[in-house]
């Protein structure tokens, strides 16, 4: 038994305002999570038997210490490693970072960031983002793609990893699960679903030590049942549904027991519930215990006891086979470890002509070669960009977000005179790499230079970058702009009436502001970074036309520049990768029309709807292991559901984004699949398959549209569909509404649309605590489409 029962309850500044404190049992908010033992067998239910019957072959073959050396990685040429077995022609496994594609390679592609693809809201976009990363990987050797993310889901702003993931809408962010997770293994690779769960910040998600060398647990996300189900486990099954191969447990406690040694959420929730039959793998260094981790339904531990965060000897490796030489550990158990990370393995047919690993990535790693355990077969270097680059730029225009457009200041046309300003204009000044691992908030936040991923394990090395100057440069040189730069704000600030222009004012002036996310560090604040807020309020007092483009991990305080007139436009890029300039410019000058949308909320007043982060000077100085305590109090209501609850306006809604033409939405009409109140209101008992309850992904409902462009550019509209359940009852701390629909679709000006959504019984149930089942209202649900949360033009109640 792993958990701890902690009676010393902490209040951290939250009322209570989405749980009923029942649903905590009394006052204790956080208490121990509930054992789940035995860990399930997988079986390969679901499509993969034929592959786990290959695996069970491979198995049969095994001595306990190969099987045992088969779940504990090892030294080697990539960032995580499992020994080869020659004698099975097995080369082993390379598990390479992350989500924004190789990142440890050098001839690879530096795509959009996961919050970008959300932005989009493009599922072909998403699934070919991934798609193309998994050619990456594959040519590069790597069996195992750590990503995608769902974890952070992104209950805080300033978490520090949000931009990896995709939304803190948890249906959003489900899709892009599912298209990542399909996309990555129809290239043949194995995607690894991550961060199992609760990994919400970023500041001691790692235990840590004191002065006196005793150790300060991690923090616990302490999650009600049903905040578990409906919001932060939600995309996971989205990822289980789609086949992911593994799942990444996370650093930090789940209701006070570590996440890769929580039996409840590995053995019971993920194993059983969801009928996962691939590996549990765990972040790296994020095993604590032995005997403990195996039980809970822990299958692969990473990097596995060589050093780097990790400790040596490991828990695992020979630790683990004491533990079944002497009755702790069942030797069925490392079985089923086996059979779980094998099956995918065969199933991708990893076992045929698959590359030997790049060996550039031997030079670029962690591990020096000359302490490798064993000898790898590396292949030559190979480049693997082939043309992905027109995918990257893509996306990152599909991705844009046009937040603001006065004066049809956008697109531009031929101007005359430009200026651009601002230290994200350029290009980088310390180098195109930065991993900086768990490094401050800093690391990697250089002065000069344009931000086009983020920082650590989710980075990825550039080949190259666009820098949005030289991008502004080649095209305005088309039209013969007098085109102008500053690009110092230190050199701004110290003179508003920027001395070096002339003549003054251009006739537009475009500022690209920046803000700085890595792993290892959450953000100090929501601003724009190196005074851009303040410098924009200057240029825009000499210049009325001024166009603010952010390179930002995520949310960022714009209201001083959204109420500015001479602010005339404000595009959210996020994190594009590579082709970031490129990107930019097709949407300035209207070659792309902007059909990006918020996928979170940004509040009028930059506290609204922000979760403090857990962390204070007292914390950081504390002498009690278990201070760090993160107790979800707010529930379900998160981002939108937050301001939808409080009935707050917001600044920029969820789902907002303006484009060159306008849209309209009509015609809304929702039918039952099966006469009204015909089906039971639980799921029917059925065998678990992959994703839970094969019925929770039947259609119900299907509700249709029409959409329209009714202006005179053709574009891209993006039509929502959000479900509202009756309040009384499904319980306090229902949101109003919730995402549960969407569709992207190209229009020629003039042109209407029918677009179609099928609604899911797990898209119209909540989660039934006391019954454990995912239940269908009696009562009216009703669903609304728009244009974005704000902005429900149509809307009919039905009951299913
Ligand atoms: C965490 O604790 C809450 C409150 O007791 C409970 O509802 C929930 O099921 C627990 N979850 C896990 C994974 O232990
Ligand atoms: C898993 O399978 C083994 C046989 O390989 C069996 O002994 C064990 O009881 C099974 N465990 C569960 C939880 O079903
Ligand atoms: C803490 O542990 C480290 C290494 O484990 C050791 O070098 C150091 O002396 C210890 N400090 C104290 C105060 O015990
Ligand atoms: C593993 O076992 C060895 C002894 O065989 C022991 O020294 C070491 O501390 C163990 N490792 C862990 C992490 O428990
Ligand atoms: C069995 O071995 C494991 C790993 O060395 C150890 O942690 C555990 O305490 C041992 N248990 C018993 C009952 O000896
Ligand atoms: C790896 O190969 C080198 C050179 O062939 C050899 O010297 C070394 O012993 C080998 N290492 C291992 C771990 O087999
Ligand atoms: C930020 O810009 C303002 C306005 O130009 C200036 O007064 C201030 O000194 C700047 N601050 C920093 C830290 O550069
Ligand atoms: C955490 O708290 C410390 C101490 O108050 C503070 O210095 C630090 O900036 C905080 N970190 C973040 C990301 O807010
Ligand atoms: C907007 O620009 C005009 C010049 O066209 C200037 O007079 C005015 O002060 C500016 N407004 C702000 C808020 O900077
Ligand atoms: C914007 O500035 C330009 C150039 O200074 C000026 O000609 C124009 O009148 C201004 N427009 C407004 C609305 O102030
Ligand atoms: C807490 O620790 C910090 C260093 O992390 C130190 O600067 C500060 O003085 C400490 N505060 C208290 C109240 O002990
Ligand atoms: C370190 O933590 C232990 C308890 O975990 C506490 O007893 C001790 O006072 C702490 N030491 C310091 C220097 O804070």
């Amino acid at each position: 038994m792993t958990s701890l029962t902690l009676k010393n309850v902490l209040l951290l500044g939250g009322t209570l305002v989405g749980v009923s404190q029942a649903q905590f049992g009394s006052h204790e908010l956080y208490t121990s999570s509930p054992p789940v033992y035995p860990s399930p067998n997988a079986t390969g239910t679901g499509g993969w038997q034929d592959a786990f019957a290959r695996a069970q072959a491979f198995l049969a073959e095994l001595s306990l210490e190969e099987k045992v050396e088969m779940v504990t990685g090892t030294t080697g040429p990539c960032a995580g490693n499992i020994k080869p077995i020659e004698r099975l022609n097995f080369n082993g496994l390379c598990l390479q970072d992350g989500p924004a594609g190789i990142r440890q390679a050098i001839y690879a592609s530096v795509f959009p960031a996961g919050v970008v693809a959300a932005a989009s809201w493009d599922r072909s976009l998403m699934y070919h983002r991934s798609l193309l990363m998994g050619r990456e990987f594959r040519g590069k050797g790597a069996h195992v793609a750590l990503m995608p993310v769902a974890g952070p889901l992104g209950r805080h702003a300033q978490g520090g990893r949000n931009w990896e993931g995709f939304s803190p809408d948890p249906y959003l962010t489900g899709v892009g699960m599912e298209e990542s997770v399909r996309g990555m293994q129809a290239a043949g690779v194995q995607a690894t679903s991550k961060h199992y769960i609760g990994n919400e910040q970023e500041i001691q998600r790692n235990p840590s030590s004191n002065s006196s060398n005793q150790t300060i647990e991690a923090l616990s996300s302490n999650i009600d049942d049903r905040t578990m189900h409906e919001l932060y486990l939600w995309p996971f099954a989205n990822a289980v549904h789609a086949g992911t191969a593994s799942i990444m447990c996370s650093y930090q406690r789940l209701n006070t027991s570590y996440g890769c040694q929580n039996s409840k959420s590995l053995n019971g929730i993920l194993k059983e519930e969801l009928g996962f039959q691939g590996y549990v793998m765990s972040d790296w260094g994020a095993v604590h215990a032995g005997v403990a981790t195996a039980n809970a339904g822990l299958d692969m531990n990473m990097p596995g006891g060589i050093g780097f965060l990790d400790p040596t000897p490991s828990f695992w490796g020979a630790n683990l086979t004491t533990a079944v030489n002497n009755g702790s550990v069942a030797e069925s158990r490392v079985d089923d470890m086996v059979l779980r990370i094998m099956t995918p393995y065969f199933y991708l047919g990893q076992d045929e002509d698959f590359p030997f690993v790049d060996e550039s990535s031997s030079v670029i790693n962690f591990f020096d070669p000359a302490t490798w355990t064993y000898n790898y077969t590396l292949g030559p270097v190979v480049d693997v960009r082939d043309g992905h680059a027109q995918l990257i730029r893509d996306l990152a225009s599909a991705g844009t977000v046009l937040l603001k457009n006065t004066n049809n200041a956008l697109p531009l046309r031929a101007p005359r005179y430009l200026g651009v300003f601002g230290n994200d204009a350029t290009e980088p000044e310390d180098g195109l790499y930065s991993l900086n691992l768990l490094a401050g908030i800093d690391a990697g936040n250089y002065e000069d230079g344009t931000l086009a991923i983020g920082g650590g394990s989710g980075t990825g090395r550039f080949t190259y970058i666009v820098p949005p100057l030289e991008a502004i440069k080649r095209r305005s040189s088309q039209d013969g702009t007098l085109l102008q730069y500053v690009l110092n704000n230190d050199k701004l600030a110290q003179n508003p009436y920027f001395w070096n222009l002339a003549p003054t004012p251009p006739e537009v002036c475009i500022f690209f502001a920046k803000t700085w996310c890595t792993e290892g560090a959450d953000r100090p604040n929501l601003d724009l970074e190196w005074n851009a807020t303040a410098l924009i309020a200057n240029l825009a007092s000499i210049c009325n036309n001024t166009i603010v483009v952010t390179h930002s991990c995520g949310i960022n305080d714009l209201a001083p520049i959204a109420a500015n007139p001479n602010v005339t436009a404000i595009l959210a890029a996020h994190y594009p990768g590579q082709e970031t300039g490129n990107s930019i410019v097709n949407i300035l000058y209207g070659d792309v029309n902007p059909s990006g949308h918020l996928p979170y909320t940004i509040g009028r007043n930059v506290s609204d709807g922000v979760i403090p982060l857990v962390n204070s000077t007292e914390l950081l100085n504390t002498t009690d292991p278990n201070a760090w305590q993160a107790d979800f109090t707010e529930g379900q209501l998160i981002d939108y559901r937050h301001f939808d609850a409080r009935n707050i306006t917001p600044l920029y809604h969820f789902g907002y984004g303006l484009s060159y033409t306008t849209f309209n939405v009509s015609d809304l009409s929702v039918t039952n699949v099966d006469a009204a109140g015909s089906v039971p209101r639980l799921p029917p008992a059925l065998p678990v398959q992959p994703g839970g309850n094969p019925t929770l992904w039947s259609t119900l409902l299907r509700a249709t549209v029409t959409v329209a462009n009714t202006g005179e550019v053709a574009g891209a509209v993006v039509p929502q569909l959000y479900v509202s359940l009756p309040q009384a009852e499904a319980g306090p701390g229902t949101p109003v509404k919730t995402l549960r629909g969407f569709d992207k679709v190209y229009l020629e000006p003039g042109e209407s649309a029918e677009v179609g959504f099928d609604l899911l019984r797990r898209d119209l149930s909540f989660w039934d605590v006391g019954a454990q089942q995912w239940r269908l209202p009696t009562g009216a649900v009703q669903v609304a489409v728009g244009l974005h949360a704000g902005d429900l033009s149509e809307s009919t109640s039905v009951t299913v």
